[in-house]
């Protein structure tokens, strides 16, 4: 659905009157971890049948009040983007390409059937709520201010229909390391009962309800002693697609490089997007290509294959060390971090912390 009122939108501006003081936010912002710690503020704007969108708002974060029969807790109606504001080693704030979170947005948008969002409305939003809350960046070593823009059906409904009424909402949380640090390599378990996306389904879109499906396999993982669970497809349950919330790489012995294609039941990773860009001008010779289960496991016990990462905005470049499913379990490598990782996460953080140039024009300073 397009948007309806395609203009400029005006944010009103209310301060926080109580914002968490400096000692407690200091304390909070030394070691946050991933998703817990949140800012003062928030971004809210409304979209209503007719009149699109308005009253932009950057205000105090605060709980939302919702009508019981609230579409989106009935039918999930929910999408959402993960995406990091940065310090550059100057200490100017920047964004790493929201426009592309922005298209992504309104890609999700069309197959949840809600409206777009105009792409400067999106960036804008984040920008306001960056410069609002810039004293929350966390001071840890590799720290981010992770933003949460989304939105999700308000309409207080139990027809099933698209809604006549949404939300869109940003809020922003200081971010250490997604996994716990000191891990030289995350350990991963194949799911062999569920699946994550079938063709014609939601793989693509990026909305709530894909990561509630991808629960229960990800809590067997867990309880199984790995950190995150891969999902093969959904169709021969042979080619492996993507884990619950990162994309995947494998590196050969021939300065090869592969990563799962996009099929429309995998999410378009914007790191898996710039790595591609990244490997290519390294040299390697880099494929969308589909890999299955039996050759994962055969490359790695021949040596063939060298290295295995996971990447996402949140995981950034993460080695893979071991992978185990209902048919036992192989090692990776040396178990760890192998040269093409080390060198991809390495040129990547580089440019997304402006020490490196940035030829791409990734990086969008915000002041
Ligand atoms: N795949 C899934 C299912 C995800 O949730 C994410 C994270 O957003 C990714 C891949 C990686 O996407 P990106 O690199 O845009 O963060
Ligand atoms: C992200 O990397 O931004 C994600 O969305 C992954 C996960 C935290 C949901």
């Amino acid at each position: 659905m397009s948007d309806t009122a395609d203009r400029p939108i005006d944010f009103s501006r209310i301060p926080h009157p109580a914002p968490v003081p400096g000692a407690s936010r200091d304390q909070a912002i030394a070691d946050p971890g991933f998703g817990k710690v949140f800012t003062d503020h928030m971004v809210s704007i409304d979209w209503t049948e007719g009149r699109g969108w308005h009253s932009a708002t950057l205000g105090p974060r605060q709980p939302l009040s919702l009508d019981p029969a609230t579409a989106v807790l009935h039918y999930a109606q929910e999408i959402f983007e993960g995406m990091k504001a940065y310090k550059l080693d100057d200490g100017t704030m920047a964004l790493f390409r929201p426009e592309q979170n922005a298209r992504r947005f309104n890609a999700s948008a069309d197959r949840l059937a809600m409206p777009h969002l105009p792409e400067e409305a999106f960036v804008e939003a984040v920008r306001q709520l960056v410069l609002a809350d810039k004293d929350w960046f966390p001071t840890v070593e590799g720290g981010s201010l992770y933003l949460r823009p989304f939105m999700f059906a308000s309409e207080a409904f139990l027809g099933v229909r698209p809604a006549k009424q949404y939300k869109f909402l940003v809020i922003a949380s200081p971010a250490g390391n997604y996994f716990k640090s000191g891990v030289p390599a995350v350990s991963i378990w194949v799911s062999g009962d569920y699946t994550r996306a079938a063709p014609g389904g939601t793989g693509a879109a990026k909305c709530g309800g894909n990561y509630a499906a991808s629960l229960v396999p990800q809590a067997n993982a867990t309880a199984r002693g790995h950190d995150q669970v891969v999902f093969l497809d959904a169709v021969e349950r042979k080619w492996v697609e993507e884990l619950g919330g990162m994309n995947l790489f494998f590196a050969f012995d021939d300065g090869s490089l592969i990563t799962p294609p996009l099929t429309g039941t995998i999410l378009p990773g914007i790191t898996r997007e710039s790595l591609l860009q990244l490997a290519r001008e390294e040299g390697l010779q880099v494929r969308e290509e589909r890999y299955s289960i039996d050759q994962w496991r055969a490359d790695a016990e021949s040596g063939r294959l060298l290295e295995t990462f996971a990447c996402g905005t949140a995981a950034v470049v993460t080695p893979v060390g071991r992978v185990a499913g209902h048919d036992g379990e192989f090692t990776i490598g040396s178990g760890g971090a192998g040269q093409v990782t080390t060198r991809l996460r390495e040129r990547l953080v580089a440019i997304q912390r402006g020490i490196a140039e940035d030829k791409h024009g990734w990086v969008m300073r915000l002041d």
